[in-house]
């Protein structure tokens, strides 16, 4: 893909699942990357993964995005190891399912915190230098559920449509200095994350995908890539949904 080699790349949630595959693939496109995750373990081994296998430079950084401080010291070790950061994927995400009226307000606050502010809090840390360097790519995880919602999940639908609509918004606001600020909607994808539902309700997706089978990691990472890439140029404030048809 243009345009990715020797760019400078902040994966948050590279742990492990889609921030993985996304870390993994914009080093195989030529970048170089700091990992960031609050497990660290998982950072490291996807850093070591990014060295030995891709030869690129890489970094582990302990984080949690959810605290503005933290994601700004994040920022801060980046740059001071790269010395810029090119493309920012707020990727770090989490759900704590409930029907509405059993959802606690630990639970709403927690989802809230990570998925929503935990974005505003990273997009915030990296905006001044990219206005500075006149160029930077902003690609944030979103979802599906965002866009239709999803019973039991108020919390994570909340947190997802406000990450499309502070995209939208702060497309607007950096498109003059050259940044482009979009958002993907992944539909079902297996991992960690997914693992963790009821068989019904997993069967209860595939029976809703046209293409019929879930998405991988690694579709989602694919458009990731296109979206850090010169070929996107032209492209902001849209949202891709990469949901084998899930929702048109
Ligand atoms: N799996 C799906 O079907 C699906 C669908 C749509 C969107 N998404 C979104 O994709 C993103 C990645 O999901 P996944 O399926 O790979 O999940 P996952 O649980 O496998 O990975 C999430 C990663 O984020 C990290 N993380 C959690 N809280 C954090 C915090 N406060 N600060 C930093 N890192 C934190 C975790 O340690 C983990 O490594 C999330 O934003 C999720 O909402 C997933």
């Amino acid at each position: 893909m243009k345009g990715l080699k020797d760019r400078v790349a902040l994966v948050t949630g590279g742990a492990r699942g889609i921030g993985k595959a996304i870390a993994l693939r914009l080093a195989a496109e030529g970048a170089n990357i700091a990992v960031s995750d609050i497990d660290i373990n998982g950072a490291e081994q996807t850093a070591l993964e990014i060295q030995k296998t891709l030869a690129r430079e890489s970094m582990a950084i302990k984080a949690d995005v959810s605290i503005s401080e933290v994601a700004n010291r994040m920022v801060r070790e980046t740059i001071e190891k790269f010395g810029r950061v090119d493309i920012l994927v707020n990727n770090a995400g989490i759900t704590r399912d409930n029907l509405l009226i059993r959802m606690g307000e630990a639970e709403w606050e927690a989802v809230i915190s990570v998925n929503l502010t935990g974005t505003f809090n990273c997009t915030k840390a990296v905006a001044r230098q990219m206005m500075k360097n006149r160029y930077g790519r902003v690609i944030n995880i979103a979802s599906v559920i965002g866009i239709v919602g999803n019973a039991g999940q108020s919390n994570y639908s909340a947190s997802k449509a406000g990450i499309i609509g502070l995209t939208k918004s702060v497309a607007k606001e950096l498109a003059p200095r050259g940044i482009t600020v979009n958002a993907v909607a992944p539909g079902y994808v297996e991992t960690e994350m997914t693992k963790a539902l009821p068989e019904a309700v997993r069967k209860g997706f595939l029976n809703l995908i046209p293409l019929g089978r879930a998405a991988t990691p690694e579709d989602v990472a694919a458009v990731v890539a296109f979206l850090a890439s010169d070929d996107a140029s032209y492209i902001t404030g849209q949202v891709i949904n990469i949901d084998g048809g899930m929702v048109m």
